[in-house]
């Protein structure tokens, strides 16, 4: 499915980083969600990245409102690639609505208010538990540190989608 624009959402970077990379390799335009309604019409098709907050990608509700969603981007701290069936299932995305799962990054000390504290909150959670899976570990030591994990080869399963929607 052919797309007019990269549209996404981003509160420290990391998916803006993702959507400017996507942007340039899919040679579309790429518009924050905020700033969308000025440039692109009701009904265009995008492709949607949104950053993961407790499993929710943000502004996909309000862009699958107001857009035809060609793919959906869910930036998070989980390896790329993963995840995909929970972030279907809390975000509601049908089936048939392709998504792809990219490892963003974290800045700590960028974030304020309600989510530094959840952050640590988290922390706290994780460190307190004894038994912690695998998964817990690794986002334990993910979310000690501040690190960015964007790179061009987590977004090849993407541009390989959209070579062949086209
Ligand atoms: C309060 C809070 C909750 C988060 N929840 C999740 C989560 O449920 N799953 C996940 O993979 N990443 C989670 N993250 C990590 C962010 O999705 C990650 O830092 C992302 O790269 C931020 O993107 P941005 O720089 O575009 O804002 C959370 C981060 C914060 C601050």
């Amino acid at each position: 499915m052919k797309a007019e624009a990269v549209i996404y959402t981003s509160k420290t970077g990391f998916t803006e980083q993702y959507a400017k990379k996507l942007g340039e390799k899919l040679g579309l335009p790429v518009c924050a969600l905020a700033d969308a309604s000025k440039k692109y019409r009701n009904g265009a098709t995008v492709i949607y990245l949104g950053w993961v907050f407790a499993n929710t990608v943000k502004g996909y509700k309000k862009a699958t409102r107001r857009y035809k969603l060609a793919a959906v981007c869910a930036v998070g701290l989980s390896d790329t690639g993963t995840m995909e069936a929970e972030i279907r299932k809390a975000n509601t995305i049908p089936q048939k609505l392709p998504l792809f799962t990219l490892q963003g990054g974290l800045k700590r000390s960028q974030l304020r208010g309600i989510n530094k504290l959840l952050i640590k909150i988290l922390e706290k959670g994780l460190t307190a538990q004894k038994a912690r899976s695998e998964q817990d570990e690794r986002m334990l030591s993910l979310i000690r540190k501040d690190g960015s994990y964007v790179s061009d080869e987590n977004l090849s399963s993407v541009i390989e989608w959209y070579g062949q929607s086209k």
